[in-house]
């Protein structure tokens, strides 16, 4: 966006400043011992804002030799004393226990940063990163098959790291590893070419447009008639040398299930790059003869395999048919992201029972040199958990016991939102207040509605499983997108109902935060930039959504405490107001999620 800066022109979190200060004065005062800043935010105010720890773990490393401290507070006194002058602290940072350093923010400080934040927009706090192309491979469904709620879940949380790295500046690649190849085509297109009267001459979208119940039948006839199954394997063959009608026939399938994938994409509001496993088709044989040739690959069974250090079972990279599978691509992927698309940071996004496979092609990538040894790429597997229903078991329809329809799920969501705003439109009519139009109410329901899906989704550990509860997900006063956008609108109201230009307000007033309630949210929206670069470090989009919840507590807390409008200092309220609203509405842009300005 407009507001996003030059990695260098940007500021380093609170926290990386006050680390940067006390990384001189360790210098400065232990020029012999080699360490880290240790510098993290704390949760109780008696221990100040932040507070540094470095003293206890220096005294360990210094006791017993020549001239060594006597104990760790006088360690600290040394770090204390050696402490450049810092605009950011307040006073003198104080030692606490057995040689904590205690450090307080200025007030004065915390509130320009504010209003400098204000005048430059969200963007001007981004974290800056040390790569400059990255790779998200997320979503990724399969042809021909439904998008699950595991892919669901990969595409939830596969577009927030997206967004959250383009919002760094990093220049994403959002790929999606569609299942676009392998043997089930063979089955579904030689089942075509069996029951269409025309055989495969001339498939139209029309005829592949029930996929799933073609899927089904072919599968039926693959499992229980030989014959049948010996006549997809030779049009697996025949596909794979290019025959046009079976090509043709492929095409139409793969843009029909295209179609279905991307009328869930535009309710989301996901971008992805189609780049299905069929673009890697022509690279695999080089590959796989360069690996034998190398002795990368060796035979197991008739099968050829890289064994890995440390790996029980090996990646197979051909069959004992001959065939390519499920990891032969995306060791070809690894080696066209890392060489071709130059990518410094490649991120998988999948469920947790494939951690398995991604560390043996990561593992096998090594070996064979596709990871180079030298400045390799940073390379994460960013697994998630299950999806379950009520009763703990996975999620499933009520009537057939299939996977539930990702669509049903939306709707559903969608239309419960809708009902609860009709409901309390009622009462906010009967006292006289405004009525919202049929469209935006269906603005509304669709923002809450995929908003609270997203939200439920990405509130978790990613790792560990979750129970899917539609009540829950809207609840009006629990950690949802609902309570969130509410908060949110609420927010935009007062500074509605201020009639000022808060930009005008930015340039001229000077914003205080003398209440203890306005310092605790102040601090708190300055934890924003740390707060991304720990998302980023663990790959956990759940420190965003913690963060905005924590968000509109500081903001309720602040808003039962202190009055905003008509107050002497309603400018200054009005820029806390402003600058809570602006970072609550970065992290719904990074979590996927719509703002609403009224409900
Ligand atoms: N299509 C796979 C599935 O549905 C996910 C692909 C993930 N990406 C990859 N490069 N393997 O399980």
């Amino acid at each position: 966006g407009a507001h996003l800066q030059a990695a260098s022109e940007r500021i380093p979190s609170v926290r990386a400043g006050i680390a940067t200060g006390f990384g001189t004065a360790l210098q400065k005062a232990f020029p012999s011992v080699d360490i880290q800043p240790a510098v993290a935010a704390t949760n109780n105010p008696d221990h100040g804002d932040y507070q540094c720890n470095n003293a206890m773990a220096l005294f360990g490393r210094m006791k017993g030799k020549e001239g060594a401290p006597k104990n760790p507070r006088e360690v600290a006194t040394a770090i204390l004393n050696a402490l450049p002058d810092m605009p950011a602290i307040d006073g003198k940072p104080t030692l606490a226990g057995p040689g904590f350093i205690n450090i307080k923010l200025s007030s004065q400080w915390l509130s320009s940063r504010i209003q400098d934040m204000i005048k430059q927009g969200a963007g001007s706090w981004a974290p800056s990163l040390p790569y400059k192309r990255a790779l998200v491979d997320f979503s990724s469904p399969n042809v021909a098959k439904e998008m699950h709620v595991g892919h669901l879940r990969s595409t939830i949380i596969g577009d927030t790291i997206a967004r959250t790295l383009e919002f760094c500046g990093v220049d994403t690649l959002r790929i999606n590893h569609v299942g676009d190849w392998g043997t089930q085509f063979g089955m579904l297109i030689q089942h075509i070419a069996e029951t269409r009267p025309g055989g495969l001459h001339g498939t139209t979208t029309e005829d592949v447009s029930d996929l799933q119940a073609l899927y089904k039948a072919s599968k039926q006839r693959f499992d229980a008639e030989e014959d049948f199954k010996a006549r997809a394997r030779e049009a697996v063959t025949r596909l794979q040398s290019g025959d046009p009608e079976f090509e043709e026939t492929w095409k139409r399938i793969c843009e029909a299930s295209r179609n279905e994938f991307d009328a869930i994409y535009q309710r989301l509001d996901v971008r992805l790059v189609w780049r299905g496993e069929s673009f890697y088709n022509p690279r695999l044989t080089p590959l796989v003869e360069e690996l034998i040739e190398r002795g990368i690959a060796e035979e197991s069974e008739g099968a050829m395999v890289i064994h890995v250090e440390g790996q029980k079972t090996p990646l197979m990279i051909r069959k004992s048919d001959g065939g390519y599978g499920y990891g032969t691509t995306d060791m070809a992927a690894l080696y066209q992201r890392i060489h071709e698309e130059k990518g410094e940071w490649l991120i998988y996004v999948t469920d947790e029972g494939q951690a398995g496979h991604f560390k043996l092609v990561f593992g096998a990538g090594k070996r064979a040199g596709i990871i180079p040894a030298n400045n390799p790429p940073r390379i994460d597997h960013v697994g998630f958990g299950l999806v379950l229903g009520q009763d703990g078991k996975r999620i499933r329809t009520r009537d057939s016991g299939a996977a539930v329809r990702l669509v049903e799920l939306l709707d559903e969501a969608k239309e419960r939102c809708a009902a609860s705003v009709r409901e309390r439109q009622e009462t906010t009519i009967e006292r006289g207040g405004e009525e919202i139009s049929a469209e935006e109410l269906d603005n509304i329901s669709s923002v809450m509605g995929y908003g609270a899906v997203k939200y439920a989704d990405l509130k978790n550990n990613r790792s560990t499983n979750y129970k899917f509860n539609f009540d829950e997900m809207l609840d009006l006063k629990g950690n949802t997108a609902v309570y969130m956008l509410y908060a949110h609108a609420r927010i935009a109201g007062i500074i509605r109902k201020g009639k000022k230009d808060v930009n005008e307000v930015a340039q001229k007033a000077q914003m205080s935060l003398d209440h203890p309630s306005e310092r605790a949210l102040a601090l708190h929206i300055v934890r924003f930039t740390e707060m991304l670069e720990d998302t980023l470090v663990d790959l956990a989009p759940n420190r965003i959504t913690e963060y905005v919840y924590e968000m509109s507590n500081y903001f309720n807390t602040f808003y039962q405490a202190c009055k905003v409008l008509g107050e002497a200092e309603e400018d200054s309220r009005l820029l806390l107001c402003e600058a809570t609203a602006m970072i609550m509405r970065q992290c719904f842009q990074l979590l996927g999620i719509k703002p609403l300005y009224r409900i």
